[in-house]
């Protein structure tokens, strides 16, 4: 039944009607009430989802004493409450248990991993504490666990190193703290997510031999630590934020080597030294890869798993409205990038450290580039005029450095960017042109440069002022003349600039094109993108 406008109360006789039910699926409708006691009557049952409705009250004791059937359990956003302890008290034949986006309180019971079958468990965005049991090492089989956003603290068992099989982790916003986990047992790892916990100490070195890796994301700990040298053999490393740590030292050349690398997120560190200039090895978006990012996790829309449920290469975000969700800022907002969206959104964040030498001219070359901020570091040199080739870039924040030099006027070929600072710089010379992009740009993309002159900046620049002389008669048809070149050229401009972007738009692979449409509001993308799928555009 699922997937409907279904409305009302579950009734209460159900598992008296259909006692030998073994599939039982009404997830995504607008139920409400609790889950009758009933439904522990159906012996047979294997698959309960009733996820997406607005069910409340807490687990009958009914099905938690008859659950032992159930292979599949979920009831992820709804407002259960109650203790998940009595969800289903013998687990043994429970592959995958689904309780998240729920005000289930308490702690995990160590029983809940008496499983060896478990692959799938996901309890995160609950009010569940205490600390994670050691037991967890038991579920042996376990790929996917999602903790995330509860109140769990303490340290995170070394047991949980046992979990070979682990494709997902997700520990992040608790209090969780001491060390990471430091597991080379992880090899299956896919995406690792502790952000926003009170982890300390060093980024383990066991973490390379988790060489399947895609996304780390360690942001708002304690790590005091140096960026590891190792982290350039997790080659497959596509998203990598450590924001908000004690990171220092210097960024390594061997960062350079994970090519397809497309989020970086360094910035309030204590990073010092010179950006590397091999960093336009980096890939950045420069090439879309669906492929990697998208084994049927989370861009299939309509993707759906067989009942034997084989997780081993099967996510099942899509029951997670959260999805896997990182969240990079850029355009001074926080978007959330998530799921598919992450194909096509890639940035580098060095803000806030103390990073010095010029900016390697290299990093124009970063073609595929949507957003940059080197932004309050002690960057000095000039902005290299090879930015004018960061045809994608849609937000370039410099600001608050020690940059000198001109602003190179090709940056008006910019065509997408709409974020655009290097306020607080010793810049000089001319703004550049009030034209296309950077005719929407204030002055506070400007101020704090004693030199810097022209608009939209009050201080006109007199040098080249032109000297003004008595208007006479053959002036004044000039200036006529002017104006109606002036339209003249406007207009030209406008034309050109609207065919050459239809053409791009329609030379370019059309369906790329129509991705990029929708990417410039992700939020907006990711909306249209659960609606009618559109991002299948490879
Ligand atoms: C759980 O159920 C299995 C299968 O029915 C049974 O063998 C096992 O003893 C039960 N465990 C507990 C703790 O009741
Ligand atoms: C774990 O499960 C086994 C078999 O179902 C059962 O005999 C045992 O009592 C359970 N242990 C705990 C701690 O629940
Ligand atoms: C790695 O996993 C195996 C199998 O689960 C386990 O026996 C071993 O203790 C684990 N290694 C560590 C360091 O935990
Ligand atoms: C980078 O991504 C491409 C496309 O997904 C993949 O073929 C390639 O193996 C990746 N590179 C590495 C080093 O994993
Ligand atoms: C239940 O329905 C949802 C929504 O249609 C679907 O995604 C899910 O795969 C279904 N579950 C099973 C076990 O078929
Ligand atoms: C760049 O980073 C700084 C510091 O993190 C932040 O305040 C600023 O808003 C960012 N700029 C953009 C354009 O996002």
């Amino acid at each position: 039944m699922s997937k409907n406008h279904m409305s009302g109360q579950i009734p209460s006789h159900i598992g008296s009607l259909l006692p030998n039910l073994q599939l039982l699926n009404m997830s995504r409708n607008s139920f409400h009430g609790s889950i009758p006691p009933s439904i522990g009557n159906m012996r047979g049952l294997t698959t309960l989802e009733l996820s997406h409705n607005t069910l409340s009250g807490e687990i009958p004791v009914d099905l938690a004493a008859g659950c032992v059937s159930l292979s599949t359990l979920k009831l992820s956003n709804n407002s259960f409450h109650g203790k998940i302890f009595s969800t289903c008290l013998n687990m043994t034949n429970m592959n995958l248990l689904h309780l998240n986006n729920n005000h289930f309180v308490g702690t995990i019971p160590p029983s809940l991993f008496n499983n060896s079958g478990l692959q799938s468990l996901d309890i995160g965005d609950n009010h569940l504490s205490g600390r994670i049991p050691s037991q967890i090492g038991d579920t042996s089989k376990l790929s996917t666990l999602i903790l995330c956003r509860n109140h769990f603290n303490g340290l995170v068992p070394f047991e949980i190193c046992k979990l070979q099989f682990l494709h997902f982790l997700d520990l992040s916003y608790n209090s969780l703290s001491g060390p990471i986990p430091s597991c080379s047992n992880f090899t299956d790892l896919k995406f690792m997510h502790l952000e926003n916990n009170l982890f300390s100490g060093f980024i383990p070195r066991a973490l390379s031999s988790s060489s399947s890796m895609i996304s780390l994301n360690i942001r708002h700990n304690y790590i005091d630590d140096v960026i590891p040298v190792w982290i350039g053999g997790l080659s497959r490393l596509r998203i990598l934020l450590m924001k908000g740590n004690n990171l220092h030292g210097h960024i390594p050349n061997e960062l350079c080597q994970l090519k397809n690398l497309s989020l970086l997120d360094l910035s309030y560190n204590n990073l010092f030294g010179s950006l590397p200039s091999c960093i336009n090895n980096l890939t950045f978006g420069r090439s879309i890869f669906l492929d990697d990012f998208s084994v049927g996790e989370v861009s299939i829309p309509y993707f759906s798993y067989p009942l034997n449920v084989d997780t081993r290469d099967i996510y099942f975000y899509e029951e997670r409205e959260e999805l896997k969700e990182v969240e990079f800022i850029t355009k001074r907002m926080e978007n959330y990038y998530k799921g598919g969206i992450l194909n096509y959104m890639s940035g580098i964040d060095v803000s806030c450290n103390q990073l010095t030498g010029e900016i390697p001219h290299e990093m124009g070359q970063l073609s595929g580039l949507h957003s940059m901020n080197l932004s309050h570091n002690q960057f000095a040199g000039p902005i290299p005029a090879t930015f004018k080739n960061l045809s994608q870039i849609e937000s370039l924040d410099l600001s608050h450095n020690k940059l000198n030099g001109t602003i190179p006027s090709e940056l008006i070929e910019l065509y997408f960017l709409s974020v655009f600072s290097v306020a607080y710089n010793n810049l000089s010379g001319r703004t550049p042109d009030k034209k296309n992009q950077f005719s929407t740009f204030n002055e506070s993309s400007y101020e704090g440069n004693q030199l810097l002159c022209g608009p939209p900046l009050s201080k006109s620049c007199i040098s080249t002022a032109p000297i003004s002389e008595a208007p006479n008669e053959e002036d004044e048809n000039e200036d006529n003349e002017n104006i109606v070149s002036f339209y003249g050229s406007f207009a030209g401009s406008y034309l050109v600039f609207l065919i050459g972007t239809i053409g791009v738009i329609y030379f370019t692979s059309q369906r790329r094109a129509m991705c990029f449409l929708y990417v410039v509001d992700s939020w907006c993308a990711f909306r249209l993108y659960k609606l009618y799928g559109l991002f299948s555009c490879k």
